[in-house]
Formats: structure tokens, sequence, C-alpha cells
């Protein structure tokens, strides 16, 4: 058979496919009550988003700056790299339908959390730990909910350090405290999410395979957590020689700056 050839059977299915998904547009992103909202609220709604964008530049700024100030004191940078996004309006969409949250934009920011992300991907499992006690410290930040996927991992075996977290942005004439999702993870970990979440969406295999992949995926992440802390156990081994054989710091040539 050719492979450019459909049989009927896949005809149909990509027809019912089609009209699935115009049925959500038209159900959803089209229905009156929405295309309503959108014209009444287009300006708060771009507002919004605008204070949510803000809201992650504060929250990736704190991150830099802890970054840099604990550098000194460990001699590394903890954090590798620092994501942030806005959740799109679709997938936004989508959530408030999940989640029967009605076309309301206080509703939207009391009950969504994590319309503004930051993940904070960092060397060392201890890492994730420090600097999250270090953000939590600040007298500006408020913890709303905390999840440790770390201690406890989701059933795929998803780990992470989930904080949800107020923050201040300063406005023209006001201060306004926004909502911002914190995923902390290990470069491991990372890896281990983003693979498991590209393969998790793009597979129609029958429920057996499925299952027995959701294993295989559930032991690739316990072997991902060996190996954090096999990772940290080098780190700390080296941590522990050089704090008891400090390097000799004065410099013979320079009587003064010895002294
Ligand atoms: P959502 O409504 O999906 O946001 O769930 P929730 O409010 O219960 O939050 P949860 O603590 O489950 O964290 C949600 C976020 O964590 C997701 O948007 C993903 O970024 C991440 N996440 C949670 N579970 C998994 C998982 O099994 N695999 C991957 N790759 N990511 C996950
Ligand atoms: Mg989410």
């Amino acid at each position: 058979m050719n492979h450019d050839e459909n049989t009927p059977l896949m005809d149909e299915m990509e027809n019912t496919l089609t009209n699935y998904q115009e049925e959500f547009v038209r159900e959803s992103l089209m229905s009156d009550a929405f295309l309503d909202f959108v014209e009444e609220n287009t300006k708060p709604i771009d507002q919004l988003f605008a204070y949510y964008r803000c809201a992650t530049m504060e929250v990736e700024t704190k991150f830099r700056v802890l970054d840099e100030s604990l550098s000194v004191e460990l001699d590394r940078n903890p954090i590798e790299n620092i994501q942030t996004r806005v959740k799109s309006v679709d997938s936004l969409l989508r959530k408030m339908k999940r989640k029967n949250i009605s076309l309301n934009l206080n509703d939207i920011e009391e009950k969504i959390n994590d319309i503004a992300g930051v993940r904070v991907i960092c060397s060392f499992p201890d890492d994730i730990y420090e600097l999250a006690r270090a953000f939590l410290a600040q007298d500006d930040i408020t913890l709303i909910q905390q999840k440790d996927y770390i201690k406890d991992p989701k059933p795929s075996g998803y780990r992470s350090l989930h904080l949800i977290v107020e923050v201040p942005i300063f406005l023209k004439n006001e201060k306004r405290n926004m909502k911002v999702e914190v995923q902390f993870r290990t470069i491991a970990m990372d890896f281990w999410a983003s693979l498991e979440h590209k393969l998790h969406y793009k597979h129609d295999l029958p429920p057996e395979r499925a299952k027995a992949l959701a294993d295989e995926l559930r032991d690739c992440a316990e072997q991902i957590e060996i190996l954090d802390q096999r990772m940290q156990a080098v780190r700390n081994e080296i941590v522990t020689y050089n704090e008891e054989n400090p390097k000799e710091t004065s410099f013979p040539g320079f009587p003064l700056l010895g002294s």
C-alpha cells in the first residue's frame, strides 16, 4: 500500500479529529460568553498579563542576586539556568474549563496559581533547598503553598520542589501582590521532566504498552535520583576535603598583606 493513501478508517478518524477541534474552538475560544468577555476586558487582560510578566522579572532577579551572592560563599554558581514563562491564553482557557472557573479576572487571579512561572535549574539537590530557604526568608515573599515532589515524587516519577508565592510588583501608583509558581529542579530532574513531558503527549499506544512505558519512565526517574545523590556525594567529599585542608592565602613576598 502506498503510504500517502489513507484507508477509509483513517479518513474517518481524521474527520472526527477535525470536527472535535472545530467544536472546541467554537465552544471555548469563540463562544459568545468568551467573545463578550474579551471585548469588555481586552485592556484589563493585557494589563493583568503584563503584571504577571513583571512578577516573573522580579522573581528572576531575586534568583540572579542569590546566585551571585552564594557563588562567593560556595566558590561556584548554584544555579545552572533560570527559565520564566507566562501561561498562554489557550492553556489558561483549557485550565479554566477543566477547573470550572468563570470568566472573571478576579476569579482567575485568585484561583489559578501558575499563570506566572519561574523554573530554577540547580546543580545539586542540596542547592534546591538552600535557594528555596534563602528565597522564602526574604521579607517581601509570602509562601502560599509548597509541594515537595523530591521527598514525595509523583506516581509518574516526577521530582521537583514547587512553591506558590506572592511577590509585590511596584507600579506607577500602586503596589500589587502577584502569584508566581516557582519550580526547583536539578539538571538531571529537568532532563527527565522535559523528555517525559514530550513522550507523554505524543503517543497513542494501547493501554498495556502505555503502562509498560510509564513503568520504564518511573524506573528512569529512580535512576536519575541515584545519579543526583552520587554527584552530590562527590561534591560533599570535595567540599569537606577543602575545608580540612585550607589553601595558604598569605603572600610571602608581601608581608603586610599576610599579617
Ligand atoms: P496543574 O493544574 O497541572 O498545574 O496541576 P497542579 O496545580 O496540581 O500542580 P502540580 O503540583 O501537579 O504541578 C503542575 C506542574 O508541574 C505542571 O505544569 C508541570 O510543569 C509539572 N509536572 C507535574 N507533574 C508532572 C509530571 O508527571 N511530568 C512532568 N514532566 N511534569 C509534571
Ligand atoms: Mg501548571
